[in-house]
């Protein structure tokens, strides 16, 4: 991208294009980045945000369903409590998080800062079997379950004055050796079982499929998702919930019927594992 360019494309970003004079451009003068006004040239949370759902609504609109069918669940991990603080001011309500030692210190935070303002919680993490409790305490969705000693325990430990906790069925949809999630043959005897724990309400399955940059491949992956929930429901279980898509696919899972997106790096920037 040449100078003036980059210029542009900065002021663009940061929303000062229109307060800076036009003939900079072309001047022989280079343009001094130095002279913009201080405001970071990446977009705000808030920014990002609106974008994202900007992106929900035309990938819903292009496959004919409604904006609201679609939940856009932001996967805060790794990101600090300021920063889900940021996204709820703007209206965001629901978060995704993976690592529970940190994600209970971030729920206890933001209640804390927030008081009365309901958040819902989905714990979208690999889960061992002894650290089902702080789950079944904190969290109003579960999406990694795979397999049912891990579902028997959350209904046992999800005390009685809680909702029941919105469960979805992790599946292995792409058959990856590292990945967690019930193999799709597995996955309607599981769910048989799953709907009868009694502090638990299944609502639906959950994939996190190979990554792909073609269109047509990751949509092939969300439709056996989706196939597998209408074989589900034509055994008798009741699902209103596909939590699939993220950041780089959320397009092709919304076309392909998610109603969960779980997204982190388009709203928060990249991760940094450090
Ligand atoms: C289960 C799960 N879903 C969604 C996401 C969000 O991914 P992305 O940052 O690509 O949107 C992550 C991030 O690691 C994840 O682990």
């Amino acid at each position: 991208m040449g100078r003036c360019r980059s210029l542009l494309f900065s002021q663009q970003l940061t929303g000062t294009w229109k307060n800076l004079p036009r003939e900079r451009c072309g001047s022989p003068r280079s343009p001094n980045l130095a002279e913009l006004p201080s405001k970071n040239i990446m977009s705000t949370i808030t920014e990002k945000l609106q974008a994202v759902d900007a992106r929900i609504d035309a990938a819903a609109k292009a496959a004919g369903r409604a904006r609201g069918d679609v939940t856009l669940l932001a996967v805060s991990k790794t990101f600090p409590a300021a920063a889900v603080l940021e996204a709820a001011a703007a209206g965001q309500r629901a978060f995704g998080e993976n690592y529970l030692q940190e994600a209970l210190e971030k729920i206890e935070a933001v209640a804390k800062a927030l008081p009365g303002v309901k958040l819902d919680w989905h714990f979208i993490g690999p889960i061992q079997s002894n650290k089902t409790r702080p789950i079944a305490a904190a969290f109003d969705w579960v999406h990694t379950v795979d397999r049912l000693k891990v579902a028997q325990r959350l209904s046992e430990q999800r005390a009685a004055e809680q909702e029941p906790l919105n469960i979805c069925l992790q599946v292995n949809i792409s058959g990856e050796a590292s990945k967690s999630g019930a193999a799709p043959d597995e996955v309607l005897a599981l769910a048989r079982q799953v709907a009868l724990l009694p502090r638990l309400r299944l609502r639906g399955l959950m994939a996190i499929p190979e990554p792909h940059d073609d269109y047509a491949q990751q949509r092939a992956a969300f439709a056996q998702l989706r196939a597998l929930a209408e074989r589900l429901r034509a055994d008798g279980i009741a699902l209103d919930t596909l939590s699939m898509g993220m950041s780089a696919d959320l397009d092709a899972a919304i076309a392909e019927g998610a109603t969960i997106v779980r997204v982190g790096s388009a709203i928060f920037g990249a991760r940094d594992y450090a």
